[in-house]
């Protein structure tokens, strides 16, 4: 991050620290992130839903994080900004609390070295944890396997976005003469790491990569009701923070003809190693690539696929319950009382 210091017309880089749990990392972090631009993990929030590992491969993978630092204290102090070498402490403009019930960012406001970042609304990982929990119910006696609850129902958030935030979170260039242009679809629902694994390596299969993303109707008729559970608009907004995606189609079709291959100048178009899924009729939506010998399969080395993040989290059910009714709580305890409480040192 670069700000002007007011001295003279250069502007000085900045290091900018911003620390959370980043369990599930979707639109919302990813909006956070993008204002700045330093990140940490910390696990101090409950049991998070995906692994340091995955935690950390998803966020190291946001185009605008520099470095992350695993293993940090709850409560951010003004000497763990030095021992990082951070000029400022980034947080969403929400009241956090340490165990004490103290503000966790007392210390660095008091120092004047905390900055207030816009939430995203609608997008958290709770509100993502509660939508899981709302469209499944579990196999009884087994505590394993998820259903969808409703038929018919695509369990699908209500997330609207801006073409001016996708402006933002868009690279914006176009393919340069002679870039070698790399074609991949999917769901990407519930963007995790193995998505990140194949797509790095879809990367670098060429010079630019487009994602083609489904729409919800293709999705929940593919992957039954109740999926997807991010809609369109979500899954654009979190492959596009992905730093080896340069653009994103919304609402791709299910079939990638010749037609998209010409329009959109691909190259070559991968899968991943999970089974392709048939068309109504048995289609095979990679036919024509494959004719025209501009299809490859990556082994995108990871084994994480979005039905095992919703089995986690319906395995976990009850504690999520629990937890997710402890923290609305507190969130209206908060909003009613603290209201102009959280004065903020903002840019
Ligand atoms: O399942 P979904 O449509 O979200 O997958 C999008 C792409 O990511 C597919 O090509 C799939 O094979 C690939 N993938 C992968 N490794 C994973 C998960 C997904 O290669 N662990």
């Amino acid at each position: 991050m670069k700000v002007d210091n007011g001295n003279d017309s250069m502007l000085q880089p900045v290091r900018v620290w911003m620390d959370g749990c980043f369990d599930m990392v979707h639109a919302g972090h990813a909006n956070a992130l993008r204002q700045f631009v330093l990140a940490d993990i910390t696990t101090n929030k409950g049991r998070p839903l995906t692994t340091e590992v995955e935690r950390r491969r998803m966020i190291s993978s946001i185009r605008w994080v520099d470095e992350v630092v695993e293993d940090i204290p709850f409560g951010t102090s003004t000497d763990l900004l030095d021992k990082h070498k951070c000029d400022f402490c980034v947080h969403g403009d929400e009241f956090a609390t340490n165990g004490d019930g103290k503000d966790s960012y007392g210390e660095v406001k008091a120092a004047q070295r905390y900055i207030k970042c816009n939430r995203l609304d609608g997008i958290s990982t709770t509100d993502i944890v509660e939508r899981i929990l709302q469209a499944t119910t579990q196999v009884p006696n087994t505590h394993t396997t998820a259903y969808w609850k409703k038929a018919g129902s695509t369990g699908v958030s209500s997330f609207l976005t801006s073409t001016c935030l996708i402006h933002e979170f868009s690279e914006g260039n176009a393919p340069q003469p002679g870039d070698k242009v790399v074609y991949v679809d999917g769901a990407f629902d519930l963007f995790h790491a193995g998505h990140i694994d194949f797509l790095e390596k879809a990367a670098a299969e060429g010079d630019f990569l487009i994602v083609g993303l489904h729409p919800d109707t293709t999705v929940s008729s593919c992957g039954g009701s109740g999926n997807p559970v991010m809609n369109l608009h979500e899954r654009t907004l979190s492959v596009l923070a992905c730093k080896y995606v340069s653009d994103v189609i919304m609402g791709a079709p299910f079939v990638v003809t010749s037609e998209l291959m010409k329009h959109f100048q691909v190259d070559v178009v991968c899968h991943g190693m999970t089974p392709t899924e048939t068309g109504p009729n048995g289609e095979d939506p990679y036919r024509e690539p494959k004719r025209l010998g501009k299809f490859r399969v990556i082994d995108s080395g990871s084994e994480l696929t979005t039905k095992m993040i919703i089995e986690r989290t319906v395995q976990n059910r009850l504690e999520f319950e629990e937890r997710n009714t402890r923290k609305e709580a507190k969130e209206r305890r908060i909003a009613t009382h603290t209201q102009g409480l959280n004065s903020t040192f903002s840019q």
